[in-house]
């Protein structure tokens, strides 16, 4: 019989990212909504048992990746608990972070053998960090970086890019990657509820690649192999010790080769990062029902591209797109 994990596609979901927290330390605009959000009751969230065990299922299927989102999954009190019991699984563990309170929790990292970290990072100017996250920690994200690199880490920096806002530091991130070995990722700015999104405002992967063209010379960009499943084109200034990507959902989807499966942190399974549906398994979960035959309906209904939003739909979010807010998400 068919995978539960292998969508109408064709495509196997071995990928699953679990949101641990819908709460922040900061408070980005391009992924909440200015008020914030309201906070769920504890008893809505999944305890660590319950993502132990909801993740065993999806391992027994065929996940073998499993990376933690948020919010900002740090904030989850019991996370040393979580990361203890996911790691007696055959899955690779990753974590995508803003790093505020990274420097606490390196050698638990280092035990569960977490070594690849996503980090947000939008500026390298401490009073325009203040400006995009409405908080004052940008030297303990900046030396939490170095500090991951100290430790043997493999860290891929997140910048999200709006037209006026930081996409004046796009070289100036190149640049850090001359002497430190990291991968900065440069983000197309999407749309989700709540986040003022505007095509205006989204830097697309042909200005960031202009701008790459005016300041390096041909020869010495260099495209690098994408991984399988890769949401990056991957570049590379020779000689420089780390590297940098594209990530343009916005412009040039990846959808084809997708394979990712979301579970919010109040345990609802989402097939795609646009999908307007979502599937409850915490509560049948909790009711001691068979939750497998939810999962696969759910891989079942997910559409070819972006939630099945068509690109009129897709870009026109305030008026057609039902969604969550990224901070509800986890990216
Ligand atoms: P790895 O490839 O495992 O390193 O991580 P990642 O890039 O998938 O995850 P990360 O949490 O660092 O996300 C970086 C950016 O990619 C964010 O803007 C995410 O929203 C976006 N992203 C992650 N997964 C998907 C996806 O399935 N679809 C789309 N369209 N964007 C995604
Ligand atoms: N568009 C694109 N990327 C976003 N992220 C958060 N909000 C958005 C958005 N509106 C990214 C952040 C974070 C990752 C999980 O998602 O860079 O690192
Ligand atoms: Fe997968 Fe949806 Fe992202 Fe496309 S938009 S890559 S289908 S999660």
């Amino acid at each position: 019989s068919q995978n539960i994990l292998t969508d109408r596609f064709g495509r196997k979901h071995n990928y699953l990212r679990i949101s641990l927290t819908e709460r922040c330390n900061l408070r980005c605009s391009y992924c909440m909504p200015l008020e914030g959000v309201p906070l769920l009751p504890k008893n809505n969230l999944m305890n660590a048992e319950e993502i132990y065990a909801i993740a065993k299922l999806f391992v027994d299927e065929g996940v073998d990746k499993i990376r933690f989102t948020g919010g900002e999954p740090l904030l989850r009190k019991d996370f040393p608990e979580i990361i203890e019991r996911l790691s007696v699984l055959p899955i690779k563990m990753s974590m995508t972070t803003n790093g505020i309170t990274i420097d606490r929790h390196i050698s638990l990292l280092k035990k569960y053998n977490l070594k690849t970290v996503n980090l947000s990072l939008d500026t390298l100017d401490a009073e325009k960090f203040k400006d995009i996250t409405f908080r004052d920690y940008f030297q303990r994200v900046y030396d939490n970086i170095l500090l991951l690199l100290n430790e043997d880490f493999q860290v891929k920096i997140n910048v999200v890019l709006m037209k006026n806002v930081n996409d004046n530091e796009i070289i100036d991130f190149i640049k850090f990657t001359q002497n430190h070995n990291v991968i900065v990722r440069f983000i197309e700015f999407m749309p989700f509820d709540g986040n003022q999104w505007d095509r205006e405002k989204t830097v697309s992967y042909d200005e960031i690649m202009n701008l790459v063209h005016q300041n390096f010379t041909a020869e010495n960009i260099v495209r690098l192999q994408d991984e399988a499943h890769d949401t990056t084109r991957n570049f590379k200034i020779n000689g420089f010790k780390g590297s940098f990507g594209i990530i343009s959902t916005v412009t040039n989807p990846f959808c084809d080769t997708c394979n990712r499966i979301r579970l919010t942190a109040n345990g609802q399974l989402k097939n795609c990062l646009f999908s307007a549906t979502e599937s409850d398994l915490l509560t049948p979960f909790r009711n001691h029902e068979d939750i497998k035959p939810l999962i696969k309906k759910a891989v079942l209904g997910k559409f070819a591209m972006r939630g099945g939003l068509s690109d009129e739909e897709f870009i026109n979010p305030l008026e057609h797109v039902e969604n969550r807010s990224m901070i509800r998400i986890g990216g």
